[in-house]
């Protein structure tokens, strides 16, 4: 069968589709057909075209099941929602794949960053990055979600007085962008509050990545498009601000390095400045400053559209269950009473995290993992070629009917308050929210403990509840799952019990501005 296959790979790489060659060498294939062929799933071009592509992935993958091949004219995608091969791709053989469409599609915004990165740069890259975050640094972080989140709060607080509904995506995207801004390099984006320049530029970009994953023709590859196309110019714009913004702070930065009495050790926090790229520099990571930036641009997005994609979808659901809020709001008011929240809560809040979990569960983000075999390999009984564009639906695991009970219900319980935090490798790869193996999300920690914090300050305050005449919440996806219309709610300023604090734990030290007491001006 050697001259045959050599025959289709030739035509195909002249573009003839897929369909047209199965057709054509099934004669060929008849002869040696010992191997299994994975199921394809056929004219379902159009479905996957609409908004939220990843739900005829599920319906397809009810039928067709763990594995199947979706053809798209001369395109070819295989669709994983099966834990062992998803484990297979992604910790036990991931040598055997690369980041394929992804990198393609983001090496506009990120380069060479540590999440589109491949190979040697991406290898040498991780072993700089993570020990970034490590455990002192995020601590250090607790401070800086409570007083973001304290921002937003006074941002509801004026809202509730005014009787004004909210968009809580928009508000929730702004909080965590000042969140990673402050945390990957120091920069004050408030955008809570301010509408500068960059973070108009922040969001240009950041539409225009999702705009690119979706475009049926990459127009932006066209040389002159570039320079004519009055929206390219735009975002050239914008990535021109945001990377010199992005230099200027790495010249900072460099500045305070160099004057500062530096005593690099493994957990190294400096104290006026945590950021991750204060810990890169102190370090002597010896990397281009393209390179730098380019990883800084990475983290700034990779941070910024996932956590808050998973406090959106937290709230909505939290708004069909009062009764979970509730449980909620009796466990932060017993945890916390008025504090700002410490380390030390974050093992407390044990039913708080659960609804995280539960959340990440139902709306992981992103909901499909991409990758692309870059040497042959077998997946379950199946041989595939290298080169094959592969899915992994996050979303079908999450949801499978025969993986969990109930598995369309937010049921935070079905993860016991005394059990480990759930992960991939406890629930065997059924439940990947930050991905598994050596490409895992280094952020993990860092954004358990933020969405916590935000989630636990918010519902201590305020009730919230989806606004009358609110558009209905669909689901629409660039990189994350997002709503089609926003996620528009009522606040309402809780009326507490008087809070009891607890005892022994000492008010942690903050700047003076942050306003530490919550007390209901009532
Ligand atoms: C990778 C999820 C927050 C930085 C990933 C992956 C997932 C994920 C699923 C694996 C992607 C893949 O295998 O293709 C999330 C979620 C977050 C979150 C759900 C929020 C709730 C963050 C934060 C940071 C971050 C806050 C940075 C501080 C990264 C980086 C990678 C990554 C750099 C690439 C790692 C590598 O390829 O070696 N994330 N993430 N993430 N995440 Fe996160």
């Amino acid at each position: 069968s050697g001259f045959p296959s050599q025959l289709r790979n030739g035509l195909s790489k002249l573009g003839v589709p897929r369909e047209g060659l199965d057709l054509l060498f099934s004669w060929a294939a008849d002869g040696n057909g010992d191997y299994p062929k994975i199921p394809e799933a056929r004219g379902s071009i159009k479905a996957v075209q609409s908004e939220a592509f990843f739900i005829p992935l599920y319906e397809l993958y009810l039928s067709y099941g763990g594995i199947f091949r979706l053809n798209f004219g001369p395109k070819s995608f295989l669709i994983v929602s099966d834990p062992s091969i998803a484990k297979h791709i992604l910790k036990d053989n991931s040598k055997a794949y690369s980041k394929g469409i992804l990198a393609e599609i983001l090496e506009f915004v990120m380069g060479k960053g540590l999440i589109p990165a491949d190979g040697e740069i991406w290898r040498v890259r991780r072993r700089a990055i993570v020990p970034a975050l490590h455990m002192k640094y995020v601590a250090a972080m607790i401070n800086l979600f409570g007083q973001a989140s304290d921002r937003l709060c006074q941002k509801l607080d004026a809202a509730a007085s005014d009787g004004e509904d909210v968009e809580m995506e928009s508000l929730f995207s702004r909080l965590t962008l000042d969140i990673i801004g402050k945390a990957v390099f120091n920069y004050e984006f408030d955008s809570l509050t301010n509408d500068a320049g960059i973070v108009e530029a922040v969001y240009t970009v950041l539409r225009e990545a999702e705009y690119r994953s979706t475009a049926p023709i990459p127009f932006w590859e066209i040389p002159i498009w570039k320079d004519i196309s009055p929206k390219q110019k735009k975002v050239s714009a914008a990535l021109k601000l945001i990377n010199d913004t992005l230099d200027n702070m790495i010249k900072i930065c460099k500045r305070m390095v160099d004057e500062e009495e530096l005593q690099f050790e493994e957990e190294y926090v400096n104290e006026r400045d945590p950021s991750i790229l204060h810990f890169l520099l102190a370090s002597g990571d010896d990397v281009s400053s393209k390179q730098l930036r380019d990883d800084l641009m990475t983290m700034l997005i990779a941070g910024h559209e996932t956590s808050a994609a998973v406090l959106t979808w937290t709230f909505y659901l939290l708004s069909k269950e009062p009764r979970v809020v509730s449980k909620l709001q009796e466990e932060v008011d017993s945890v916390l009473g008025d504090r700002f929240p410490t380390i030390e809560d974050m093992k407390k809040l044990k039913y708080a995290t659960r609804v995280i979990n539960e959340s990440l569960r139902l709306y992981p983000q992103p909901p499909v993992l991409i990758r692309r075999s870059i040497e042959d390999d077998t997946l379950g009984q199946y041989p595939i070629k290298r080169g094959e564009d592969v899915f992994i639906s996050v979303w079908n695991l999450h949801r499978s009917p025969s993986l969990w009970e109930n598995a369309d219900k937010f049921i935070p319980e079905r993860w016991p308050l005394d059990g480990p935090n759930p992960n991939e490798t406890n629930q065997n790869f059924s439940y990947l929210p930050f991905g598994g193996g050596p490409r895992k999300c280094v952020g993990d920690m860092f954004a358990s403990y933020e969405t916590v914090v935000a989630l636990a300050m918010l519902v201590r305050r305020f009730n919230f509840q989806m606004a009358v005449g609110a558009p209905e919440v669909n689901m629409t996806t660039g990189a994350t799952i997002h709503t089609t219309e926003g996620l528009k709610m009522t606040v309402s300023r809780r009326v507490k019990p008087p809070i009891v604090p607890t005892l022994g734990t000492p008010m942690l030290k903050l700047d003076s501005s942050a306003g530490v007491s919550d007390n209901d001006p009532l």
